[in-house]
């Protein structure tokens, strides 16, 4: 039996969608049973429906308190059986104690190249720090924001006359190549965490194609 994945959401799902994409493959070590968004409105919602996957929107704002939310998200999560948990565009702190509780289970895409550019407006602060290379990772999140072990990470060129939005949009491809790999691993527990690290059995290529794990 494949593992049980539940995916975390706040909006549009295009990271959500590309795991959903690439969890079809016969051969991807998960499936998908649940997603979950803080927001009852948020547009990947419809899109996981629409694909035949359970979905909960719980209002954040009906909670009076964080730990009371995340109780209410842990068990939807629990009882969907789920095993692995995927943060995707999830804009929502969460508290230690549900982070703790799926601790080595839960991951997160952000993006930049931690441990630059932690929290939010990424790309434009990487446009202000003139960065010549940009990217995303994924890693396993811990009470600390964006600090967790790292996992996988792609580098997108910055260039010239580029935007936020512009090279948003570049390193968006990349996440929707890198965060499927990254879930396979753990899902596969292929990325283990040994003294606070991640040490991943499979062989990589990083300095081909500035992906790690190489992505082919
Ligand atoms: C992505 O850029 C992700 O890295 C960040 O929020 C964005 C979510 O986009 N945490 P989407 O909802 O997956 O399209």
């Amino acid at each position: 039996m494949k593992p049980k994945i539940g995916i975390l959401i706040s909006g549009r799902g295009s990271n959500m969608a590309a795991l959903m994409a690439a969890a079809r493959a016969p051969d991807y070590p998960g499936e998908i049973v649940a997603v979950v968004a803080n927001r009852p409105a948020a547009p990947g919602l419809a899109i996981a429906a629409a694909a035949g996957i359970a979905t909960f929107g719980l209002d954040h704002k009906a909670h009076d308190s964080r730990d009371s939310f995340d109780q209410a998200m842990h068990e939807v999560l629990v009882s969907a059986g789920v095993e692995f948990i995927a943060c995707a565009g999830f804009m929502r702190l969460m508290s230690d104690g549900f982070v703790n509780a799926w601790s080595g289970r839960l991951i997160n895409i952000h993006p930049s190249l931690l441990p630059l550019f932690k929290g939010m407006d990424t790309h434009a602060r990487a446009l202000e720090a003139g960065m010549r290379v940009h990217g995303c990772t994924v890693h396993f999140v811990t009470p600390e924001l964006d600090a967790g072990p790292i996992i996988a990470q792609a580098a997108v060129p910055v260039l010239p006359g580029d935007d936020a939005g512009a090279l948003a949009a570049r390193v968006l491809t990349a996440e929707h190549r890198l965060y499927p790999a990254a879930l396979a691993l753990v899902a596969s527990g292929k990325a283990a965490i040994i003294g606070g690290r991640v040490r991943l059995e499979a062989a990589t290529d990083e300095a081909q194609r500035l992906w790690s794990p190489d992505l082919g």
